[in-house]
């Protein structure tokens, strides 16, 4: 069973109905930095994206596409697939659910679940939204819609059903044995209150359309489509292949990561789905806050939905994944403005990180012979930073243990203003001209702080860290966190580097807004 040293994390898979947009390159993104941090601290990694294809929903969108459902489905899953190189994300999987592999096993989920006496053929009659592809009791509609304003229609039908109603105590006890299970605990809370109200048995098949995957032995059903996606976390590891390598190695998973809006179906379905199945419950889902644009909510009819590879063209692949992990504590609301991205860019990234590193290698190229500098004995002053520096991977890591990516870059960047102002105070452009012995052994300081921070800022900014770790000539074998700290591969002295070369350009306005 997957232990300490591995870390299996996972996106939602995304809906094809639409086409990829900054919600979704931040799920994405922030799993990316997840899955970059553990592989550098060692542990083997994970890390799985891909698309949703089944269900009313998606049959509907290729519909008013004119076109069948499965050509649809490859052409906007290839873009999901760009989105990820696109946003220079380093998935180890990509899954969509009509391929084979993925069929195959949630027929075989379904088959255990039919062993096990949790699935039982009865009709439905009640409310489905499309939208959601959830369906809802009268008592949650709010003025006739879905509590998320999804419209609902009314469905009559046979339909198999999930024995959840069963499922309510044993999930509480399980909620309660494993606090860290639902993060944030605010989402937590909700979930446990919506299990306290108590649970109804969940249709789990569909007959008035055909798009999806047919329920074993009764092919005029197709298995409902969540349960036919939350599958995708153990189909991707080759389930129903317990005994497979993949399977061993990583399930249960580490992470599930998802928008508050699919939270219910992470952590009320799918664990009473793995308990009935007697399978693994994965050990955490995170839930994070929906993300507005210039303080309106996202929408195809506002015409403010946000192609990221326009953001990504206008600011650079790594100030933006900056600007998501920073700029809102994970698990918050956050709202996408030019302003906040620019000044973020502008100020954390061009001003303070990018120039320290400017200056500091300037100078080593200038006066150092563009060498690494030999340094003398050190300072309480040049001990104190060292230290902070040293000290900066524990803390780091203790906060993504949390998910707290904002917390985790805070952390990194006290340090890039600590290095500023040491900078600043030991004034090596004065040294150069009174104690070029002295000056050496500051920039030495600098240049291992400077390496400190660029690995870990690797997980976030992984094409600029590369960059500054290029400019410190540190090959590609020393860049993981067992590099780093008092006990790890320091500077060499006399080590030739690369010139210098600037980092984080400036954001400069063309149209004279914010
Ligand atoms: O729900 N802010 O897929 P989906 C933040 N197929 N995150 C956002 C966002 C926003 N404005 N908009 C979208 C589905 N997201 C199912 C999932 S998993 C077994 C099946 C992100 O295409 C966020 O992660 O509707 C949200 O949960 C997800 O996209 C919903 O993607
Ligand atoms: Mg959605």
């Amino acid at each position: 069973m997957a232990g300490a040293d591995t870390f299996y994390v996972t996106t939602p898979i995304y809906y094809v109905n639409d086409s990829p947009h900054v919600g979704h390159a931040y799920t994405t993104v922030a799993c990316d930095a997840l899955a970059r941090f553990w592989r550098l601290d060692g542990r083997e990694t994970y890390f799985l994206t891909g698309t949703d294809e089944h269900g009313q929903k998606v049959e509907k969108a290729a519909q008013l596409a004119g076109t069948d459902p499965q050509s649809f489905t490859d052409n906007v899953s290839g873009r999901f697939r760009d989105l990820a190189a696109l946003l220079h994300v380093a998935n180890d999987d990509f899954i969509r659910t009509t391929e084979e592999r993925h069929k195959a096993g949630v027929q075989a989920l379904w088959q255990r679940l039919v062993d096990k006496g949790e699935i039982y053929l009865g009709s439905y009659a009640g409310w489905y939204a499309v939208r959601d592809e959830a369906f809802y009791a009268e008592s949650e509609l709010i003025d006739g819609k879905a509590p998320s304003g999804a419209p609902v229609e009314w469905v009559a039908e046979p339909s198999y059903f999930f024995r959840l109603s069963a499922w309510g105590d044993r999930l509480l006890a399980f909620y309660a044995d494993n606090p860290g299970f639902i993060l944030p605990p605010s989402r937590r809370n909700e979930v446990v209150r919506f299990v306290e109200g108590g649970l109804q048995d969940l249709s789990v098949s569909r007959t008035s359309f055909s798009w999806g995957v047919p329920v074993p032995g009764d092919p005029d059903h197709v298995v409902y489509v969540w349960l036919d996606a939350l599958a995708n976390y153990i189909t991707a590891l080759g389930y129903p292949d317990e005994a497979g390598d993949r399977y061993r190695t990583f399930w249960p998973a580490d992470l599930h990561v998802v928008g508050k809006d699919i939270l219910r179906f992470h952590a009320v379905f799918w664990p009473a789905f793995l308990m009935a199945a007697s399978l693994p419950t994965p050990k955490r889902v995170f839930a994070h806050g929906w993300w507005t644009i210039e303080g309106q909510k996202m929408s195809k009819s506002l015409g403010n939905v946000i192609d990221p590879r326009s953001l990504i063209e206008e600011y650079g692949i790594d100030a933006v994944r900056y600007f998501l992990l920073r700029e809102v504590p994970f698990g918050n609301d956050g709202d996408f403005s030019k302003r906040a991205m620019v000044g973020r860019l502008n100020s954390d990234l061009a001003n303070d990180y990018g120039n320290l590193c400017q200056r500091v290698l300037s100078m080593i190229g200038r006066n150092c012979g563009g060498e690494v500098p030999m340094p003398g004995a050190f300072t309480d002053e040049d001990r104190a930073l060292l230290d902070r520096a040293h000290g900066l991977l524990g803390i780091v890591r203790a906060e993504i243990e949390n998910q707290a990516l904002n917390r985790a870059l805070e952390a990194i960047f006290e340090v890039v203003g600590l290095a500023n102002r040491y900078v600043d105070a030991q004034a090596p452009w004065t040294l150069r001209k009174t104690d070029s012995a002295r000056m050496a052994t500051v920039l030495y300081v600098l240049a291992e702080t400077i390496r400190h921070l660029a690995v870990l800022t690797q997980p976030v900014m992984p094409d600029a860290s590369a960059k500054i770790l290029d400019l410190l000539a540190q090959p590609d074998d020393a860049r993981g966190f067992a590099s780093l700290g008092a006990s790890g591969q320091a500077l060499g002295p006399g080590t030739a580097l690369p010139p210098p070369a600037p980092i984080f350009p400036r954001y400069v306005e063309t149209d004279g807004a914010a």
